[in-house]
C-alpha cells in the first residue's frame, strides 16, 4: 500500500526541504520581530506595524509551513525502507521537532499577547529564545545527514 511512496522518495524529500526552510524562516525571525516590538512603545504606530507583520507571518508562512513539514515528513518516516527505527537519529531528531512544534506554540502565544498589548517578556529574554531555533536546525541537519547513531 505505501509502495507508491518509494517512487514519489525524491519529490516528498524535496517538498520536506522546502516546506522546512520556510517554517524555519519563521522560527528563525519572529522572536527577532518581537525584540524589536518590545522596544516599541504601546500603542504606537510601529507597535500596530509589528502586530501586523507577526500576524502574518504567523498565520501566512509558519502555519501552513509546520503542516506541510510534518505531513511530508511523515511521509518519508512511511517510505518502506528510509528509516530503521532501531536507530537512535529519528528519535533524536523527532525529539527535537516537537521542540520546534511547542516553541511554535509559544511564539503564538506570544503574538496573541502582544497583539492584545499585554506582552509581559522583556527584549533580553525574546533576544535569548531567539537563539533556541538555530541550535535546534543545526541538530536535526547534522542527525539526519550524518546519522550518527
Ligand atoms: C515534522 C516532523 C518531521 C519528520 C517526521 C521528518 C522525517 C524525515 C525523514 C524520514 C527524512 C528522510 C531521511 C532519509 O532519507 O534518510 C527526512 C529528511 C530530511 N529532513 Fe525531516 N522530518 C521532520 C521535520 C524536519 C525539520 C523540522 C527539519 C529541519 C529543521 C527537517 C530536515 C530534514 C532534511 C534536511 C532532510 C533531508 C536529509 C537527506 O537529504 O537525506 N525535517 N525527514
Amino acid at each position: 500500500m505505501t509502495e507508491w511512496l518509494v517512487g514519489a522518495y525524491a519529490w516528498i524529500k524535496s517538498i520536506h526541504i522546502i516546506s522546512m526552510v520556510a517554517w524555519m524562516a519563521g522560527l528563525l525571525y519572529l522572536p527577532r520581530l518581537y525584540v524589536y516590538h518590545a522596544m516599541a512603545p504601546v500603542g504606537s504606530d510601529r507597535s500596530t506595524t509589528f502586530k501586523v507583520m507577526e500576524r502574518r507571518l504567523l498565520r501566512g508562512i509558519m502555519n501552513p509551513a509546520m503542516v506541510a513539514t510534518w505531513f511530508f515528513g511523515l511521509a518519508l518516516a512511511g517510505t518502506p525502507g528510509i528509516v530503521d527505527w532501531r536507530m537512535g537519529w529519528i528519535w533524536a531528531k523527532l525529539a527535537l521537532v516537537a521542540g520546534l512544534t511547542l516553541f511554535h506554540g509559544l511564539l503564538t502565544r506570544w503574538q496573541n499577547a502582544f497583539a492584545a498589548d499585554h506582552n509581559t517578556h522583556s527584549i533580553r529574554f525574546f533576544r535569548a529564545v531567539n537563539e533556541l531555533p538555530t541550535l535546534a536546525l543545526i541538530g536535526i541537519v547534522l542527525l539526519v545527514v550524518v546519522k550518527p547513531f
